[in-house]
């Protein structure tokens, strides 16, 4: 029986739009998936999105819609992005999805008969941000002493879950299974955190509606962690009288998600299989941050990270290659423009586009497009032996960059061997350097093959198009035999040669890029030039409720408005908010608005101000008080 390998990402909340680190996960995911297919293994690979709870409710409801419209439009998104990207998920979850409700309405049943769950009262501290409760002891003035956002008091009635009484049972999986968290460092992380203590969790809201009904009691909404962790087997078919594969995959071979919430799946989530009496997950994979240079942010050539510019620029499988290159998996890293341009051209444009053209256009001029005889000679064998086991060892390990590491160390082989047979020179002397000539071609032809193999869970329409023009499409392909040396056929007719990856002008792509930034955001301080305090006050911010609103006639982006800024005129603004925001659901809201700006017009209308809001890749998400003040207070 072949290799079952269940893997699934995390949930996406939809609060929001997906960012390079959704991507992250979710191409890491696929890597993962693809290349266990193409070992042989039977694979199941989940994603989903994450639809109930305070964060969504809050978030559908500032602007002025149901949270059912929100996930649906975020879903789209979600959707399209992933086809984009060549994401080969089996299943997509929501858990909106009746299904969903009926496996999350099974684990708590379960959980109830097995005598763990309570009615109680919860009295504490919950950040809606992270929808996680928050201890006393890590509260400060209000805020989450970690992360310094802003908590809130809850007090409420609740059923409570017996966490407490799952401090032993949980150290002895960890104990008995030292490769259940990975990495080691995230792994002692979490022993240690649960050697501490666990207290009791509270699993139910009285004071929110949009979630799953508690079972048997409606007055209360399921805790959205509950909720979301139960995704993992309801997509499988949990609770729906084994309508799904359940059986047959369950447990999961990895949960893959950022470290950002490693603790949940660790500690919450075995616990709640452990008392429904469910298998516990082979592994929990915790990866590192992608973060954004500070330094480098404030240079104006900004690394903004648009991943849709970046996809339809370079490509999906080079921004795919990118990630899983770039980051040593487990660790943070740091996104940049300037690294993705380098490694763009190095190993893309260079490495493989490069030598991968010069052997097909070589076979094309010298050999009629047609390989020459099977050869084991010189160096390039015994090399891509090497690299395929190195490729292997390292994806066992979960250390895929290392894995394209090995796979490049055979594109150098084939490059310098190349540089050393001098085919060209070969081809010059007639019969006499045949033999030399033709050897060279065939090695760097299967050498080509058998990369084409390893690059394919990386970067899938690269890899195909690589077979294609090696003339190998109907060659099996796989990660067992298919690599063996020796698979390129005598006589293959190669395919037309084109270039995989054309070389950038990285000064001249960082000048557009440049041009581009500029022309989208305010002006810049210049670099180092920071601002005193005095200078910052200048800037006089004060908080207004919008009285009117309306569409620029002509203007997609633009909508004008009449803003309640506490002084006897209404103000007039002009905004680039309509692509998200509906002029008559502004109507009510309030914003932060700059109130001493220079008048200017946009589009022949004056706008007297300027409002705020956060730029996500272009789409405005307005700043407002989270409760109502009255017009005209100042924002410090
Ligand atoms: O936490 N770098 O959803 P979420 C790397 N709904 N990965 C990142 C990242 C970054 N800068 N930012 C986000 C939730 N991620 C819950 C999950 S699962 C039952 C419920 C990735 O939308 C990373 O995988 O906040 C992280 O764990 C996840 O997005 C959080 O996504
Ligand atoms: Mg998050």
């Amino acid at each position: 029986m072949s290799e079952r390998f269940y893997i699934t990402t995390p949930i996406y909340y939809v609060n929001d739009m997906p960012h390079i680190g959704h991507i992250y996960t979710t191409v890491m995911a696929d890597i993962f998936a693809r290349y266990k297919r193409l070992t042989g293994a039977e694979v199941r690979f989940l994603t989903g999105t994450d639809e109930h709870g305070q964060k969504i409710e809050k978030a559908a409801a500032s602007q002025g819609i149901e949270p059912i419209q929100l996930a649906d439009r975020v879903v789209a998104r979600y959707h399209s992005l992933w086809k984009t990207l060549e994401i080969s998920h089996d299943d997509f979850i929501r858990t909106s999805e009746d299904r969903h409700k009926r496996g999350v309405t099974e684990i708590i049943r379960r959980i109830t008969a097995a005598g763990d769950i309570y009615e109680g009262e919860y009295e504490g501290w919950y950040l809606a941000a992270d929808e996680a409760f928050i201890p006393d002891s890590q509260v400060k003035d209000g805020h989450d002493i970690e992360s310094g956002r802003a908590v809130e008091r809850l007090s409420e009635p609740s059923y409570f879950f017996r966490l407490s009484a799952y401090q032993e049972p949980l150290l002895r999986w960890y104990r008995e299974n030292p490769d259940c968290i990975r990495p080691r460092t995230r792994y002692n992380e979490v022993l240690s955190f649960v050697e501490g203590g666990l207290r009791d969790l509270s699993i139910s809201r009285t004071s929110l509606k949009w979630g799953v009904p508690y079972p048997g009691d409606e007055e209360h909404v399921v805790y959205v962690w509950l909720d979301a962790l139960t995704n993992y087997i309801s997509a499988l078919g949990f609770g729906n009288d084994n309508e799904g594969p359940f059986e047959k995959f369950w447990p999961a071979s990895m949960h893959l998600m950022g470290k950002d919430i490693l603790r949940f799946h660790c500690v919450y989530w075995p616990a709640f299989l452990m008392s429904a009496g469910l298998p516990l997950p082979k592994q929990v994979f915790g990866h590192g941050w992608w973060l954004r240079d500070e330094a480098k942010m404030s240079k104006s050539i900004g690394n903004v990270v648009r991943p849709d510019y970046l996809i339809e620029r370079f490509s999906a499988d080079a921004l795919r290659y990118f990630l899983a290159r770039e980051m040593t998996f487990g660790q943070d890293a740091s996104f940049s423009d300037e690294a993705f341009l380098e490694r763009f051209n190095a190993d893309l444009a260079n490495a493989l586009g490069n030598t991968a053209s010069r052997t097909l256009s070589m076979t094309g001029r010298y050999l009629d497009s047609k390989v020459p005889a099977v050869s084991g000679n010189g160096p390039v064998p015994a090399a891509a032996a090497a690299a395929v086991a190195s490729y292997l060892e390292h994806m066992e390990d979960c250390e895929p960059h290392r894995a394209l590491e090995g796979a490049w160390q055979l594109l150098k082989a084939i490059d310098v061997h190349i540089q050393e047979q001098q085919p060209w020179a070969r081809a010059k002397e007639g019969d006499a350097g045949r033999a030399a000539l033709e050897n060279t071609l065939y090695v760097s032809l299967e050498g080509l093959r058998i990369t084409a193999l390893m690059i394919e869970p990386f970067m899938p329409a690269i890899a195909k198009n690589l077979r294609h023009q090696l003339g190998v499409d109907d060659m099996p392909r796989n990660l067992g035999d298919a690599t063996s040396w020796g698979g390129l056929a005598e006589g293959t007719a190669i395919g037309k040669t084109e270039p995989l990856f054309p070389r950038v002008d990285i000064k001249a792509y960082l000048k557009e890029v440049q041009m581009d930034t500029e022309k989208e955001a305010t002006p810049k301080a210049a670099e180092d030039d920071l601002l005193s305090i005095d200078e910052f006050f200048k800037t006089k911010l004060v908080v207004g409720t919008i009285r009117e609103a309306a569409q620029v006639p002509k203007s997609k982006k633009l909508v004008q408005l009449k803003v309640d800024l506490g002084e006897p005129k209404l103000r007039q603004l002009v905004a680039g908010i309509a692509e998200r925001y509906e002029a008559e659901d502004l109507v009510g809201r309030q914003i932060v608005v700059v109130a001493n700006l220079k008048p200017a017009k946009l589009m022949g209308v004056e706008s007297q101000g300027m409002l705020l809001a956060a730029n996500l890749e272009g789409a405005p998400f307005l700043l407002s008080p989270d409760a109502e003040v009255p017009p005209g207070t100042v924002v410090s």
